[in-house]
Order: C-alpha cells, then sequence, then structure tokens
C-alpha cells in the first residue's frame, strides 16, 4: 500500500522508519519530511493544515492511508476531511481533537465521564479569575484554554506568579488560546504517560513512556518540547497502569462516543501518579515527541498494522507482541534551546552510526545542505536506542552521542535518572 505521513519531526521519522519495515508498505511519503526523513522514504511540500490540499495529495498519489502526526493538522480538521473524500486516516476528527485543543472541552468530559483529575474553574475575565486564585491559595496552576504550543501551562508556586500569568494570558500573549482560561488544582506526583490506541470503541495500550521536559541535568532550567525519554515507565506498570485504563481512559473514550464524537487514533494520556493512584494531567491527540520514537523503537513493523487496524475499526481483533525490551531517546538540541538558536551548522559522523532494530538515529530538525546535514531546529536528532533493560538502553545511546560530532549542539547526559539512579 502507498502511505503519506504528514509531518517533519522527529516522531514522524520514527513513524516512516517503523511503517518502512513492513512489507505491507510500497510506498511511503512524507510531507514535509527532514534530512533523515529523505535517506528512507519520499519528502513532499504540502500545506498539511489544509485538508483539501492534502486530500488533493493524497488522491493525485494514489494513497491507501494517511498517518496524521501533529495536533496542528488534526486540530484543523485534516482527518474529516480525508475521510469525506473516502481515504482511510489514522487520527481523530476535529471535534475529537478538541481533547488537546482545549483544557475546558477535556475538563467538561473528565467530570461527565467521572475521571479523576485535578480540581478545576474556567474564567473568561481576569477580575473572577484572580478572585478565584486569592482563594485557593498556591501552589496553583494556571492554563490557557487552546493551544499554545507547550506554552501555555503555568504552575505557579507563588500568588505574585499565578496572577502575573492571568495578566499575560488576557494581556493576549497567547492570542486567541488565551482569551479562556483553566485554573486547577496543582497535582503532587510522579508524572508519566500512557499511549493508547482507540477506534471509537476498543481502547487497546501500546506502551508507557516518561520524557524530561527541563532543559538541563538534573531537571532544571527551562521548559522544553522534551529532552529525551524511554519506555517502559516503571511507575505505569501493573495496577497504576490497569487503573489508569479503567478510571480514566475507558471512561473518557465512552463518553466520547456518547457525545457522538467517537475518537479514533492515538492517545497520549499525561498522568501524575500518587501513591500509585492516577490522575489526568493532559490528553493529547497524537504520539508525543519524542515519546514516539521510544514507542517505534519498541513496537517496530507492527506499529503499522496497529495504526491500520485502529483505522479500520478493528482493535477488538488485534493483539500487541509485546518484547521485554526496554528504548530511550536522547534529544540532541541546538545551542541555545529553548531559547533563541542558530541554524545551519553541520553536524558529523552520522554516516557511521550504526542503524538496526537496537540503534537509529532520528532526525528532529534537520536539512540537508551541499551533501551535509546541517541543524535546522531547536530540537534536532533523536539518538535512539534498545536493550533488554533500560541501562543497555542508555548505554547504548550514550555510545552513539558519543560518535557525532556537532559543535552546535548540546544534550542532556541524565536521560533515565528517575528510573536508574533515583
Ligand atoms: P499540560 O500542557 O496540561 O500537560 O501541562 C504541562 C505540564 O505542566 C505538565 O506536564 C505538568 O508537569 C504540569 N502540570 C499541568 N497541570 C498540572 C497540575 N494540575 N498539577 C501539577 N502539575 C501540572
Ligand atoms: N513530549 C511531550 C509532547 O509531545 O507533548
Amino acid at each position: 500500500m502507498n502511505i503519506l505521513i504528514l509531518g517533519g519531526g522527529g516522531r514522524e521519522h520514527a513513524l516512516a522508519w517503523a511503517a518502512m519495515q513492513n512489507p505491507k508498505c510500497d510506498r511511503l511519503i512524507v510531507a514535509p519530511g527532514n534530512a533523515g526523513v529523505a535517506e528512507i522514504a519520499e519528502c513532499a511540500s504540502l500545506n498539511i493544515e489544509d485538508g483539501s490540499a492534502v486530500a488533493d495529495f493524497a488522491s493525485a498519489n494514489s494513497i491507501d492511508f494517511v498517518i496524521i502526526g501533529p495536533e496542528a493538522p488534526l486540530a484543523a480538521g485534516v482527518a474529516d476531511d480525508l475521510r469525506a473524500s473516502g481515504i482511510l486516516c489514522f487520527g481523530p476528527s476535529k471535534a475529537a481533537a478538541e481533547l488537546e485543543a482545549s483544557k475546558r472541552f477535556t475538563k467538561e468530559v473528565c467530570d461527565a465521564a467521572g475521571a479523576p483529575t485535578a480540581a478545576w474553574a474556567r474564567f473568561d475575565a481576569a477580575g473572577p479569575a484572580k478572585d478565584y486564585i486569592r482563594s485557593q491559595g498556591v501552589p496553583i496552576v494556571v492554563k490557557a484554554d487552546g493551544l499554545a504550543a507547550g506554552k501555555g501551562v503555568i504552575v505557579a508556586m507563588t500568588e505574585a506568579e499565578a496572577l502575573a500569568a492571568i495578566d499575560e494570558m488576557f494581556g493576549g500573549t497567547f492570542g486567541e488560546a488565551g482569551a479562556e482560561v483553566v485554573i486547577e488544582e496543582f497535582m503532587q506526583g510522579e508524572e508519566a504517560s500512557y499511549f493508547v490506541l482507540c477506534d471509537g470503541e476498543t481502547v487497546l495500550p501500546i506502551g508507557t513512556a516518561q520524557d524530561h521536559k527541563r532543559v538541563g541535568d538534573g531537571d532544571t532550567g527551562p521548559n522544553t518540547g522534551g529532552m529525551g525519554a524511554y519506555s517502559p515507565a516503571p511507575i505505569l506498570e501493573g495496577a497504576v497502569a490497569e487503573r489508569a485504563l479503567e478510571e480514566i481512559v475507558k471512561p473518557t473514550m465512552a463518553e466520547m462516543a456518547r457525545r457522538g464524537t467517537p475518537y479514533q487514533g492515538v492517545l497520549y494520556v499525561g498522568l501524575m501518579i500518587e501513591d500509585g493512584a492516577p490522575r489526568l494531567v493532559e490528553y493529547n491527540v497524537r504520539f508525543g515527541d519524542p515519546e514516539c520514537q521510544v514507542l517505534m523503537m519498541r513496537l517496530g513493523a507492527q506499529a503499522l498494522d496497529l495504526m491500520l487496524a485502529c483505522a479500520e475499526g478493528r482493535l477488538g481483533e488485534t493483539q500487541v507482541n509485546w518484547a521485554d525490551d526496554h528504548a530511550m531517546t536522547v534529544v540532541m538540541a541546538a545551542n541555545g534551546y529553548p531559547g533563541s538558536y542558530e541554524k545551519g551548522s553541520v553536524i558529523g559522523g552520522l554516516d557511521a552510526m550504526p542503524e538496526d532494530s537496537a540503534h537509529m538515529v532520528f532526525h528532529a530538525g534537520t536539512a540537508e545542505r551541499d551533501g551535509k546535514v546541517v541543524a535546522n531546529g531547536g530540537r534536532v536528532l533523536n539518538v535512539t536506542a534498545r536493550g533488554s533493560d533500560l541501562a543497555e538502553a542508555r548505554e547504548r545511546a550514550y555510545a552513539m552521542i558519543d560518535g557525532i560530532d556537532w559543535p552546535g549542539g548540546f544534550f542532556r547526559r541524565d536521560i533515565g535518572w528517575r528510573s536508574l539512579d533515583g
């Protein structure tokens, strides 16, 4: 079959890598892709948030299956346009993508489903929001309702910070996304994410992961899109995972179906776990980036079969074949990230990297210039390895990093510390 993947980051490189290993995949196009993707698939330039452009492109290229990577095309309704054109597609409808696109929507669905999450209130004006903060005390969490590229959440430790966050949101820092604000109880615990597929009816777990959001070693410095991840997440095994599935995920999916907007695609379930009890932090309507890279490393070629079964409503008859393995990915980012950084620095040593079922360098933000791979984003490479335990995966990932010659970049040296050294 001919497959089109939308997106151009490390997540999409990992999806493409897994799909290519599956004999069902004849032709693979990734839009826009990047320099790493170009080594294994065709790259195409396409406005991936324009549903009719994507549907036209898919028809013109005899595409049988479209996998949507990032949230923006999902929130824009690209999955709806594809399905309306009769094209098989992995990813939720615009209505179901509200689970990521609106914090208030998610809170309402969780309340209707009885899913445990932080106590909350919503506001569309600064005055009442500030009164509420003063009445609740700190710590407290202030969130822009809409999509804000991961930046619309302020965990305030002092009242002054919380009040400043309100001024920022209603002052327009996050544009439309901040016109409505959700204020939440601060939850204690350890975070982990659970990834499940849902075909509108059946829920099928496909793995757990933990990422490292802070830029610096020891979880210090500003937040990023994620500096590394590993799977499985030990804190989210056994009874805790079972509780998350039964108390949070399944009731939410049932509520979405009851509303007439069943969820189809991968659901990223961000959880806070305290004393073995999971509560929902957030849903994302896509794979995490870089969590996807470790999941694909572990699932390999079957990932395509799973996504197909999800899109075709066959999850009830589908199983995941688990290996007893562990994977880790370490993000290499451009110096300066998550602040301002330069593009164009040359990355050496990639040609000598091993590429097999236990070692893979996924490209997150690269481009090709004069035959050389250059940095073209903030997060640039995802050095990913698999092993029989997490320590072996870590050893392999950092050994690969030793072979990469890129003075323009940096990485965290302590990915996995919570599980390995904590
Ligand atoms: P979100 O975009 O909603 O996932 O929030 C980003 C990050 O803020 C999460 O990964 C948590 O680390 C933190 N966070 C969000 N909501 C809460 C909460 N209610 N309590 C504690 N931390 C939170
Ligand atoms: N790594 C966090 C995310 O993809 O949202």
